[in-house]
């Protein structure tokens, strides 16, 4: 990628586009809000909505962004409304792209700022900050950091600089490389720690929230929340798979990368879970405590553990990465259209879409600290990007997506790209996209907004 003609690039092999992928699934929405907001919503009966929606939702849209990257190979919006177009449809269809990356560039710019944490737990890692010390100061470490605007506005920077140079020089090879040894290594720690984790004395009351479904401790806002972080970890509805998709060469199977790429990124949530919760309830923390929840738990962790400084540091440049190679998949969607809407260089397309994402992310940077006191619908300003991101623009995004792979596009297309004698395939796709997506988003829209109730 990173070339400015994208037709004519593509991912080197079927390998590259999935491990692409999952670099861009996989990343702070797995380890940081995963957990989070599992912890706000009170365990067991969130992941299974969670999980639910992955499966039935979550998937055939993967599915579908990849074979609409595919046909159109342009950016999210140019490529939806030209495949309309080809259909025979509303160029308006273009506008469900739109909002894609509209959603790409508010999350990117407080991604930024929470992946400029895991840079600052880096160096706080390294230098021995956690060694022996106790669940107070280290929840202190966590306070102290967000209540300093300079710093984190010199972490979030950094974090933009960075994504701006990659996106700027083509990620293709860079990417590849950093997410072949990542992906292994993240395992390899996360495994780790579980070690630790069920070690803790805490292990079963960790599981016993994770996996134990209590329905009564779901809020009016639960399931939505589910809906919102299976897009937002997939990273569906943004236009990131779309564009990756549209590298993708054609003897590659639709089918097997989106089951791939949603194992690894589900795979990855759960361990964090299981990593994390049973930390939680050894140290008498609290598990709705919100975003700094994996700050103030895996320290802990690594407190007390051999060579547990260097375990830190390796852990939080794992995160660092995971985290950089989704900011590199967020940009990539606005910065091509700029490209094709004001046909501007990719550098120059990178530059501005880099100096919007950064001024918008001063925003969550001050929302932690000088801010705080300023609230919108009792939100602060970064509370108010991720409910925006997550309860309105993906679901809404997600439903257009749906309609248009599942109603609007050709069969014929749909045949050649999920495969001609794939008829079960095909048709279990079908029924999930037309009847059963649609249904479950505006059913679980409607129930938030309180028009209905559901239980
Ligand atoms: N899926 C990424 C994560 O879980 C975030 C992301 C969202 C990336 C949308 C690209 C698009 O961290």
């Amino acid at each position: 990628m990173g070339k400015s003609t994208p037709a004519k690039a593509q991912w080197s092999s079927k390998w590259t586009f999935i491990f692409a992928a999952t670099g861009a699934a996989v990343g702070l929405g797995n380890i940081w809000k995963f957990p989070y907001i599992t912890g706000e919503n009170g365990g067991g009966a969130f992941v299974l909505l969670y999980l639910v929606c992955v499966l039935l939702i979550g998937v055939p849209l993967l599915m579908a962004e990849i074979l609409i990257g595919r046909q159109g190979k342009k950016n999210p919006a140019h490529t939806m409304s030209d495949l309309a177009t080809r259909c025979k449809r509303s160029r308006a269809w273009g506008l469900v792209g739109f909002l894609g990356i509209l959603a790409s560039v508010f999350i990117l710019s407080y991604y930024s700022v929470i992946s400029g944490w895991t840079l600052d737990y880096i160096f706080q890692a390294g230098a021995g900050d956690f060694h022996m010390q106790s669940v107070q100061h280290i929840d202190s470490l966590f306070t102290a950091l967000v209540s300093n605007p300079g710093k984190l506005i010199f972490w979030h920077t950094l974090v933009i600089l960075l994504t701006v140079l990659v996106v700027i020089r083509g990620v293709e090879k860079g990417l590849e490389k950093a997410v072949v040894f990542m992906f292994p290594a993240m395992l390899f720690l996360m495994l780790i720690m579980l070690g630790y984790s069920m070690s803790s004395g805490a292990f079963y009351q960790g599981l016993h929230f994770l996996f134990y479904p209590n329905f009564a401790a779901l809020s009016t806002h639960s399931a939505l929340n589910a809906l919102g972080h299976a897009f937002f970890t997939l990273s569906l509805a943004t236009g990131s798979i779309m564009m990756y998709g549209a590298y993708l060469p054609k003897r590659v199977s639709v089918t097997s990368s989106a089951i791939t790429i949603m194992i690894a990124d589900t795979g990855i949530a759960l361990i964090a879970g299981l990593v994390i919760f049973p930390i939680v309830f050894a140290n008498h923390l609290e598990p709705g405590s919100g975003p700094g929840l994996i700050f103030k738990t895996l320290p802990i962790a690594f407190s007390h553990m051999p060579y547990g400084s260097f375990f830190a540091t390796v852990f939080f440049i794992m995160l660092f990465f995971a985290a950089f190679t989704s900011a590199i998949s967020l940009l990539e969607p606005s910065v091509s259209w700029f490209m094709e809407t004001f046909k501007i260089s990719r550098s120059k397309a990178v530059t501005i879409a880099g100096c919007i994402i950064w001024f918008l992310g001063l925003g969550t940077v001050f929302s932690f600290n000088i801010w705080s006191h300023i609230k919108l619908f009792g939100l602060d300003f970064f509370e108010l990007m991720d409910y925006l991101t997550a309860n309105f623009m993906l679901p809404i995004g997600g439903f257009g997506v749906a309609i248009f792979a599942a109603w609007r596009v050709d069969k014929a297309i749909i045949k050649t790209e999920l495969g001609e004698k794939n008829h079960a395939v095909i048709s279990c796709w079908r029924f999930l996209l037309r009847y059963i997506s649609p249904l479950v988003i505006v059913i679980l829209f409607l129930s938030f907004i309180g028009i209905i109730k559901i239980g």
